[in-house]
């Protein structure tokens, strides 16, 4: 059921690859709450993944970017202010990748090379839009920009690797850079920090699988979906939230306030 929550308004929707991604859930959701987008990722994901699917049924135009770099995101900036013809109302940053993961490289014996990429692609990448939106007053007043997370940035959780302290820098960039946008334009800066989900980068993370059923155990609301989160993101794009900022938003079925549950400890007790 749509309830027109973003009807009027227009956005920059950054990380759909496929019809798994989070972006893609949110961008479907976006649209039907009235929302006109503007979608973007990088070339080889473009060309790789079937965001121009996605493009066709939110009648979206697609602008390449590569996130880590300022000249990418300038044009994109520019590209969705022609389009939209002037200021726009929100940003949705579903972006991340560690090479070390990918290349199966443990915490413990890291290619420095490769965790420099993950902060930039997963964490500064944050930063550097922030700044070109601010730089070019590309939003409104009471704009919203959401980055997705995960609660790795507060606890270890073994096999998430760099990714860990590429989350807890990016939310770190939403409290810092939301201070002083908030101030200027009134524009809110959160992070929302979702249960495991089966995308292509959740894929990428050693015995996801387990972490998943683990989560899912230890949640009184069992994980939200990519689809329960776009919902979410929807609401925090809308007017009905308008003086939340600087935050960590939980989207975890309960997760984070979990201490033990009697369905983790069955489990638990089985393999025992
Ligand atoms: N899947 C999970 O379990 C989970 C849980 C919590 C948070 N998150 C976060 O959600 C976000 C979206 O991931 P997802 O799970 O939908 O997976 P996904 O693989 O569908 O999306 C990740 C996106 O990042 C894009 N990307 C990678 N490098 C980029 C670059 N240099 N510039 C621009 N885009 C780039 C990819 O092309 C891809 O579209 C990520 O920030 C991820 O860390 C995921």
């Amino acid at each position: 059921m749509a309830y027109g929550l973003l009807k009027g308004k227009k956005g920059i929707v950054f990380g759909a690859l496929n019809d798994q991604s989070i972006a893609w859930k949110a961008a479907l959701k976006a649209r039907e709450e009235g929302a006109e987008l503007v979608l973007t990722n990088t070339p080889v994901s473009i060309r790789l993944g079937t965001i121009d699917q996605l493009a066709s049924q939110c009648g979206a135009i697609v602008v390449p970017a590569d996130a880590t770099s300022m000249e990418d995101l300038d044009t994109l900036v520019d590209k969705a202010m022609e389009q939209f013809g002037g200021q726009f109302d929100f940003v949705l940053h579903s972006v991340g990748m560690s090479p070390n993961i990918r290349k199966s490289r443990p915490y413990e014996d890291t290619n420095y090379d490769f965790f420099n990429k993950t902060l930039d692609i997963s964490a500064l990448s944050f930063h550097k839009l922030l700044n070109v939106l601010y730089r070019k007053d590309a939003l409104k007043e009471w704009g919203s920009v959401v980055a997705l997370t995960y609660i790795a940035a507060q606890r270890t959780f073994q096999g998430y690797n760099d990714m860990a302290d590429a989350k807890a820098l990016l939310e770190s960039i939403a409290r810092s850079f939301g201070a002083i946008y908030g101030k200027k334009r009134h524009v809110r800066v959160n992070t929302v920090s979702q249960s495991p989900t089966k995308t292509t980068a959740g894929s990428g993370i050693a015995g996801m699988e387990d972490m998943f059923t683990y989560a899912d155990k230890m949640s009184p609301l069992g994980n939200a979906s990519a689809s329960d989160c776009a919902d979410y993101i929807v609401t925090l794009f809308s007017d009905l939230t308008r003086h939340v900022t600087m935050q960590t938003l939980y989207h975890d079925g309960g997760f984070s306030s979990t201490g033990l549950t009697a369905d983790a400890m069955e489990i638990f007790k089985k393999g025992m």
